[in-house]
């Protein structure tokens, strides 16, 4: 009977346990035997390994963060610690490592292959949504909903007392949380590292904004931009001429990376694991999987590595457009 392994590595994401879920579901469904990873490469390196029936992941298509548990590990970029990992791989005879990760986990999946031969399929999923080749990574919707919520709820503030608030969304070094809850929430200005703003254009929106009779504004800026705090600072300076209710700055952290999957980041993390393990019984590793025009698609896993993935032009230019 062949086996395969399953991990999750990097930032938890919701959906990561529905994609559990149906890697360990179909894995069974095609007659293999699972193993579940704990702590992602860490457990590679320290054997931390167990067996995975269809029923040790009921209930958990409807939870947050994962039941794998994860962990950034460090010693992974080391040749000494990836060879630790590839003979425990082979000792407990895994003939398919899937990685559910970003794009540090892909290259540390990557780098099995190439330097010890060991079959990887990796399983985007990020809330940052930054990974290059797929349109989407698990995790994405949920953390948008989470920050549209949260934005919802500042606004009601905003209105009340006609202030400008700034709200700081994660995302790294990319927008694309910032961009869609800026288009969700309907915010004056999003701003995002993709396609910056001179900070005289950002005061300007708002006060001609102010000018033209809206008495709040809501500023959403990605944190690979700026900290709400700085933008928040430089805005109230700028504004003092203005009668309105002060500006006001919100951090919104690692809210946006809990709580029960999206119906949409079940839905597409389920779909991811399945494909990936058909990949597998088709003879196909060493790829990523991929959504490609709405479509799951299979792609080499190398396509993801240092290149930069952006929100749609056309989106950001929506936003302003919206903010007339
Ligand atoms: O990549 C997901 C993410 O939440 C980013 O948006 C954020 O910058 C980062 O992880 C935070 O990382 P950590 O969990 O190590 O604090």
């Amino acid at each position: 009977m062949q086996k395969i392994g399953v991990l999750t590595s990097g930032g938890d994401a919701p959906g990561l346990n529905a994609c559990i879920r149906a890697v360990v579901r179909a894995g069974h469904y095609h007659g293999l035997e699972v193993v579940g990873i704990k702590r992602g490469f860490k457990g590679l390196i320290e054997r931390e390994f167990e067996p995975l029936t269809p029923r040790d992941v009921s209930l958990i298509i409807n939870r947050g963060g994962t039941v794998l548990l994860s962990a950034r590990e460090p010693r992974f970029k080391e040749h000494e610690f990836r060879k630790k990992a590839a003979e425990n791989i082979r000792k407990e005879g895994i003939d398919c490592l899937f990685v559910i990760g970003g794009n540090g986990s892909f290259q540390g999946a990557n780098l099995l292959t190439k330097e010890f031969g060991i079959p990887v399929i990796g399983i985007p999923k990020t809330i940052d949504n930054d990974t290059y080749g797929t349109e989407y990574t698990i995790g994405f919707d949920t953390a948008v909903n989470n920050a549209v919520d949260a934005i919802d709820k500042i606004r009601d503030t905003s209105m009340s007392h006609e202030r400008v608030f700034v709200v700081e969304v994660m995302g790294r070094d990319s927008g694309f949380i910032a961009l869609a809850a800026s288009i969700a929430t309907g915010a004056d200005v999003a701003l995002i590292p993709e396609y910056p703003f001179p900070m005289h254009v950002i005061v300007d929106t708002v006060v001609d904004a102010l000018k033209r009779g809206k008495r709040f504004s809501i500023v959403v800026v990605a944190e690979g931009v700026a900290s709400a705090r700085e933008i928040a600072g430089i805005l109230d300076e700028k504004l003092k001429p203005f009668d309105f209710g002060g500006v006001r700055y919100s951090v919104l952290g690692y809210i946006q990376r809990g709580g029960s999957p999206t119906a949409y980041d079940r839905i597409i993390a389920s779909r991811f694991g399945v494909f990936a393990v058909e990949q597998f019984v088709n003879g196909k590793t060493d790829i990523m999987v991929a959504l490609e025009n709405g479509k799951v698609v299979a792609k080499p896993l190398e396509i993801s590595f240092g290149r930069i993935k952006k929100p749609d032009l056309t989106d950001f230019e929506l936003n302003n457009i919206l903010t007339i």
